[in-house]
């Protein structure tokens, strides 16, 4: 079992997002038993939330369904999943200062490199208008397609 977990601040926008779209296209290509994901923040600010009710608008209307319930990084996280995937640089940055453990540091990347997207992460849209949840989509759907190739290819992280 491949395990990814997807990380930004809040957990309640971009990364499950992430989250949804992936399990979209694991369903759809009939991996959902050899690779599972989950999503949480690197805050507690929203814990036990549903995903923004924006986010979920707008991802409803591309097909994805929403579900999971915001949680809080742990340090068995970085134990736990192979792959550990910020939505930012400052997620990123702060997932590398939560990691006690060294050996679990190269777990850690951006998004967005997995994506052609010219932008430095992927847009918190929290404070940002219609636009700006499906900028994040666009990104998160190109990206997901991606990891799971890269995953399915077996090529190192
Ligand atoms: P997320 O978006 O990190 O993509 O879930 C945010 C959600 C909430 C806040 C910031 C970003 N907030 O400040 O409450």
């Amino acid at each position: 079992m491949v395990k990814v977990l997807f990380v930004c601040l809040g957990n309640i926008c971009r990364s499950p997002s992430a989250e949804g779209v992936m399990y979209h296209l694991l369903r759809k290509e009939g991996l959902d038993k050899q690779v599972c994901c989950d999503s949480a923040g690197t805050s507690g600010f929203h814990v036990g939330q549903q995903a923004d009710e924006r986010m979920r608008d707008h991802a409803e209307r591309r097909g994805f369904k929403l579900l999971s319930l915001s949680r809080q990084v742990e340090q068995d996280d970085f134990e736990e999943y192979d792959y550990i995937l910020a939505m930012d640089e400052s997620n990123y940055i702060d997932l590398n200062n939560l990691c006690k453990n060294s050996a679990y540091k190269s777990k850690i990347s951006q998004f967005i490199e997995l994506t052609n997207f010219k932008v430095p992460g992927v847009p918190d849209p929290y404070y940002d208008g219609d636009d700006g949840f499906e900028v994040v989509l666009d990104i998160i759907e190109e990206g997901c397609q991606n990891l799971l190739d890269k995953i399915k290819s077996g090529t190192s992280k």
